[in-house]
């Protein structure tokens, strides 16, 4: 009797501990990422005898005209001052690793960082900057985020004449996975790709790509080829009056940009089988060499197939999601990825019922930045649209007419 009871008492503390446990991992605060030296730190200038006026924008482009018009539509212009960027990072507690990344010169950045509080690197300690200016700050990913390295312009040429000193790149691909790949394996996290896994998707792709949750095995950078997707090869002179050269447009369009996402899409949608009882759509990522689409989870596409009746009424109607789902909570788990990998065809179908007299099958695909729920939770006011159609098509039903 004794030893069933006391049994009975392990078994009780065991259960909770293990419901506190849960409960902690419940509520403690979570970060997604693994902190790792290619972005833990911001960039250190400080040894460089370029002043603050030399590393800008606005100067390089006094001299990079065409580069820096290009520059100022990208994306990674607004890094900063992106307002859904602003608004998330206020959610997140204004944590100093995002700007890391979004602002990345130490210049940019009103605190220097000392070093670190703790072991994952995410409490850092912090000092006053002297050299931080805000002008510069708000110029995001700016050219010297790309270009600067002690105190030269790396470049993929090496041997011009400049007014700066320039140092050859190895491979341009390089520059990109600075900031856009972040791994996630911890012992607590189930990933099937990266948090960031643009990079480990292509390189699934090529089957390169192996590891629990974030080992990325890209054996050739340049196998990546983000740069020759991202910055379109272009014959022209760097500065007025220089040599034309081979050379690449700085515009970097990604999900931002309808035209380059349809373009990447090739969507059809036709009956299958006969007499018009069935339709289906089908999508195929034709354009991008990760999926379709890449980044950040929020990203994702929607399909809404409907039977519609004479006078617009819904008959039938199918919904899908393309989008990566992953638990956050207690643990981190890849649950399940319907996006789009290159070249994998994907259909949806959709019955048209005998009843109701239909008149038409309608079918519309829409890209979303974000969804509308997470707008809502971090309190997004958008004045651009978080969404966007990126293909209607509408088959008339003979019978019914
Ligand atoms: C996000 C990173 C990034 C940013 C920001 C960036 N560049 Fe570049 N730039 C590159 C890469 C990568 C190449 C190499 C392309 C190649 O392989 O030819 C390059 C190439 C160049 C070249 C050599 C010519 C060419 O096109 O290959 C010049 C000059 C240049 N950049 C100037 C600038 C200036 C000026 C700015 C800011 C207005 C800027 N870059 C911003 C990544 C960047
Ligand atoms: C006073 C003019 C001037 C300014 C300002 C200037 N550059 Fe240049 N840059 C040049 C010239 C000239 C070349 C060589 C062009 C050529 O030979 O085609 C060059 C070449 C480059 C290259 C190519 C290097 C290579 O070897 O591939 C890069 C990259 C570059 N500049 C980036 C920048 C960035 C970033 C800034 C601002 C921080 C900047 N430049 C400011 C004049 C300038
Ligand atoms: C210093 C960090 C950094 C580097 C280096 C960098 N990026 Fe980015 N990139 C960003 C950030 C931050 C954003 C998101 C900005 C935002 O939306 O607020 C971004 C966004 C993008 C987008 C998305 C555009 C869209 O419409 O949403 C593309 C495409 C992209 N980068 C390509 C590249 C390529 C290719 C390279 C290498 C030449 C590169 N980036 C290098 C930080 C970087
Ligand atoms: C074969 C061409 C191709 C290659 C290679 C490629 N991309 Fe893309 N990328 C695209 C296209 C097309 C899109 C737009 C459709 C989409 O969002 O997937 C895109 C979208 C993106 C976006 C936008 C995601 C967002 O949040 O809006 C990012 C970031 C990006 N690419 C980064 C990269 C990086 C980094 C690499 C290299 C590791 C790379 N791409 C390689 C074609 C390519
Ligand atoms: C390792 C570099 C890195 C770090 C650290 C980082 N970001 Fe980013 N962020 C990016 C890149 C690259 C993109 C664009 C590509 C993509 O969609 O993944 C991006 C995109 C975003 C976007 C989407 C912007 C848009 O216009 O749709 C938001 C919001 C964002 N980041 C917020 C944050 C916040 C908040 C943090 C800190 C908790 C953070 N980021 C930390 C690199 C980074």
């Amino acid at each position: 009797m004794a030893m069933t009871r006391k049994r009975a008492i392990i078994v009780g503390i065991g259960i909770a501990i293990f419901a506190v446990f849960l409960g902690w991992r419940l509520v403690r605060p979570m970060n997604i990422f693994v902190v790792t030296e290619n972005f833990e730190r911001p960039m250190d200038t400080s040894k460089s005898s370029m002043s603050t006026d030399a590393l800008r924008a606005s100067t390089c482009g006094a001299c990079h005209r065409e580069i820096y018009a290009e520059w100022k539509t990208s994306i990674h212009s607004q890094a900063w001052t992106d307002p859904y960027f602003q608004v998330d990072w206020k959610f997140d507690e204004l944590q100093q690793i995002c700007k890391n990344c979004h602002i990345p010169l130490d210049r940019q950045q009103e605190y220097k960082v000392l070093g670190f509080s703790d072991a994952e690197k995410l409490k850092p300690i912090l000092a006053d900057n002297p050299d931080f200016d805000a002008k510069l700050q708000h110029e995001g990913v700016t050219c010297a985020a790309c270009h600067y390295k002690d105190g030269k312009m790396l470049g993929p040429i090496g041997d011009v004449d400049a007014s700066h000193p320039v140092e050859k790149l190895a491979d341009a691909n390089e520059i990109c996975l600075r900031c856009h790949v972040v791994q996630g394996e911890r012992w607590d996290t189930f990933f099937r790709y990266p948090p960031c896994g643009t990079a480990a998707e292509i390189a699934a792709g090529g089957g390169q790509w192996k590891g629990r949750s974030g080992e990325l095995a890209v054996g050739d950078a340049s196998e990546l080829g983000c740069v020759q997707c991202h910055m379109p090869a272009v014959e022209r002179a760097l500065v007025d009056g220089g040599p034309v050269r081979k050379a690449r447009r700085h515009l970097w369009r990604g999900g931002h940009d309808p035209a380059t996402v349809k373009q990447a899409l090739d969507i059809r949608f036709a009956e299958i089988g006969a007499d018009r009882r069935a339709y289906a759509l089908s999508l195929t990522n034709v354009g991008a060499a990760h999926f379709l689409p890449t980044g950040t989870p929020d990203r994702h596409l929607t399909v809404h197939l409907r039977v519609l009746d004479r006078n617009g009424q819904t008959l039938a109607e199918e919904n899908h999601s393309l989008k990566r789902t992953t638990m956050w909570r207690p643990f981190i788990i890849d649950l399940w990825d319907t996006r789009l990998p290159r070249n994998q065809p994907r259909s949806y179908r959709i019955d048209v019922p005998a009843a109701g007299k239909p008149a038409a099958v309608e079918a519309v695909v829409r890209y979303h930045l974000l969804d509308e729920a997470r707008r809502a939770r971090i309190g997004y006011e958008n004045t651009e649209p978080i969404a966007y159609e990126v293909f209607r098509s509408r088959i008339v039903l003979q019978q019914g007419q």
